[in-house]
């Protein structure tokens, strides 16, 4: 590994498609950093054993066994101090990070949210647009900060909603967009490619 080579850390909490298409992107040079370490709050996440098929270090830190949010935060500010990753993915990572660890990775944190943002924060956002009725939804991925799904916007994708859309699968158009626009992002933010302003992110030539 060069020695200044920008690691990243992906944390998540279940099946893990985005984590793989962040892992083929690593693999293919699209992104120039190496992905370090996959820490699960859920053990059998299925996204634990893509990590391991590829030999990719894992940690499972299982929330069940804190006796509470603030104990399992001091764990996993503690692991992410001790890897200090250039950059921090969340990839179906069911839980609020709090405000400890948002601080202390200021502008460092990403997330991927399956809605065009602001719209439909929070949990089920593909239920929410279908049962809102829009015509058009979409991904966004953004910096995380200490709200819910409110921090500055990197990049989106747009899908339709058809009139036959089940939330199964306006999901599915969705994650096809999600596993190509938020390696993109992880290749800008690594290439130092990102310019923060305030709630603007724009993409330096
Ligand atoms: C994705 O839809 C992502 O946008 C949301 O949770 C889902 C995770 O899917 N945050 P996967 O675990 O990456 O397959």
């Amino acid at each position: 590994m060069w020695l200044d080579e920008k690691s990243f850390v992906v944390l998540v909490s279940g099946r893990g498609s985005n984590l793989q298409a962040l892992i083929e992107a690593t693999k293919l040079g699209f992104i120039s950093g190496s992905l370090s370490l996959v820490i699960s709050d859920t053990p059998g996440a299925y996204a634990l054993k893509r990590a391991e098929k590829e030999s990719i270090p894992t940690c499972l830190l299982d929330y069940q066994t804190f006796s509470g949010k603030k104990e399992y935060e001091t764990s996993l500010l503690s692991v992410l101090e001790q890897v200090n990753p250039s950059l921090i993915c969340l990839a179906g990572y069911m839980r609020m990070v709090g405000r400890t660890i948002v601080s202390r990775f200021r502008y460092r944190i990403l997330n991927i949210h399956p809605s065009l943002l602001p719209s439909f924060p929070g949990l089920e956002a593909q239920r929410q647009a279908v049962e809102y009725g829009v015509k058009v939804s979409g991904c966004t991925v953004h910096l995380v900060d200490e709200g819910m799904d409110t921090g500055p916007i990197i990049g989106q994708a747009a899908v339709p909603v058809h009139d036959s859309d089940t939330v199964e699968s306006l999901s599915e158009r969705i994650l096809e967009q999600e596993h190509r626009v938020y390696p993109e992002a992880v290749r800008l933010f690594l290439g130092n490619k990102l310019e923060i302003m305030g709630r603007m992110v724009k993409i330096k030539e």
